[in-house]
């Protein structure tokens, strides 16, 4: 039962998009299982270059089976945005399945989002403001409104009505702004019901019966784990580690064969908190420039540091990670020397795990290794063997630090500007 996790080892922005569009190559199922159109995932193939926010990467393979599980919240509006931008580049997303038991991202959730921000003042989160957080906040609060309801416009209307009843009485006392009006959301939403029915299944029972006969289910996780609810840095968080798996498609853990943990060469974020090896110097800008660091949903520019090799390792060991993709690697082909963070220092002690609270992880300071730099350009390199030494010493260092093997070294956006390693799949 080969299911492959590809799960973001860091805050984000890793470059799963391109990992998942390469290894969907070879797999027949690929599954989203996490998030909302917070998410950007960038594919460059030989379609054209692509920004994905909640369509599987494994989409421009016309064999591939690709779902949008459980876990995820959906929102109507930017799905359909994202099918006919595809439909415009000439891929059609005939083999797309969206589970009945998928969350919608409401209008409310998009506004609640935005004021809820406002209010957080300067202990703003920093969200991609998408309606993901309050959607999520639904689910488990048992407010929630499904596909599954959606599909049934009598159903949906007395689902909306008596939720949006509530809603509205937060909206107006709580934030000063004008309800929204069911009617008006029932009109919006037929028009979402009668483009989006076609492609909705009852996902879980296909990717399980997919894995008993064998085929091969690939798992795009999306964020990272430093944004995980319970395992990041909390309260500057969204979702998922590979653990969520189980929970957001419906196949057991046992399934999970292989995770492949995406890691940058070196580190960014998006939004606030922690962030112990980030930069305020020219290296910042040569990452951000050269690794063009801007959010793919939002456009800000990331917060852009050295590998931390303790988050690194935290990640590895929270997801079970079984080998490393280690992407953007020719970024750091220009710089004299290039850093690693193997440890914290805070108040006189060294910390190997990222502290729990936030605001001890704020006041860490990074211990770090330094090693030559390698100064060559790798992006046409696609053997291990013929990376400068000065390169291959930093794969090797990574590996030892977080314990983990390489499976493969990504030099630009393209496919073929990889170097495998160990087979994947
Ligand atoms: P939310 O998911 O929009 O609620 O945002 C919560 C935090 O997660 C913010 O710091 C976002 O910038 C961050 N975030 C959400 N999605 C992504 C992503 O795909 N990449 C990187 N950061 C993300």
């Amino acid at each position: 039962m080969p299911a492959i996790a590809i799960i973001g080892a860091q805050w984000g922005d890793e470059g799963k998009g391109k990992i998942v569009d390469l290894l969907a190559e070879n797999v027949d199922v690929v599954v989203r299982f996490s998030g909302g159109n917070n998410a950007g995932h960038t594919v460059v193939n030989q379609f054209g270059q692509f920004r994905m926010h909640l369509i599987p990467s494994g989409i421009f393979h016309p064999n591939v089976i690709c779902i949008i599980g459980n876990g995820v919240v959906i929102d109507p509006a930017q799905l359909l945005k994202e099918i006919d931008a595809l439909k415009e580049s000439g891929i059609e997303a005939r083999n797309l399945y969206i589970s009945d038991r998928a969350h919608l991202i409401m209008p409310y959730h998009i506004l609640q989002d935005g004021l809820e921000e406002e209010a957080r003042g300067s202990r703003a989160i920093g969200t991609t403001r998408k309606g993901v957080g309050p959607a999520f906040t639904d689910k488990t609060a048992r407010m929630g409104i499904r596909i599954c309801d959606l599909l049934d416009a009598g159903d949906f209307r007395k689902r909306l009505s008596f939720v949006l009843e509530y809603k509205n009485r937060v909206l107006t006392r709580l934030y000063d702004v004008q309800p929204l009006s069911v009617d008006e959301l029932c009109e919006t939403f037929a028009h979402f019901r009668e483009r989006l029915a076609p492609f909705v299944r009852q996902t879980d029972a296909i990717a399980r019966e997919a894995l008993s006969e064998g085929r091969k289910v690939l798992l795009e996780g999306a964020q990272g784990t430093m944004l995980d609810l319970d395992y990041g840095t909390y309260p500057y968080v969204t979702s998922a580690v590979s653990g969520a798996v189980s929970l957001g498609l419906g196949m057991a853990p046992t399934s999970i064969e292989q995770v492949v943990g995406v890691f940058k060469a070196y580190i960014t974020r998006v939004g606030g908190g922690p962030m112990p090896s980030e930069l305020h110097d020219d290296c910042s800008e040569m990452l951000r420039e050269r690794g063009h660091e801007y959010g793919t949903t939002t456009g800000r520019p990331r917060r852009c540091g050295w590998f931390d090799a303790v988050v690194g390792r935290y990640a590895a060991e929270v997801n079970g990670v079984t080998g490393v993709a280690l992407t953007k690697f020719d970024i750091l082909d220009t710089f004299e020397t290039v850093k690693i963070c193997t440890a914290y220092e805070l108040d006189g002690s060294t910390w190997k795990k990222p502290p729990a609270s936030s605001e001890l992880l704020e006041r860490c300071k990074p211990v770090y290794e330094e090693m030559p730099g390698w100064q060559t350009p790798t992006d046409r390199i696609r053997r291990l063997e013929d990376l400068p030494r000065q390169a291959r010493d930093y794969v090797r260092r990574i590996e030892q630090l977080i314990d983990c093997p390489v499976s493969l070294v990504s030099v630009g956006a393209a496919r073929e500007q990889t170097i495998p390693v160990r087979k994947i799949v």
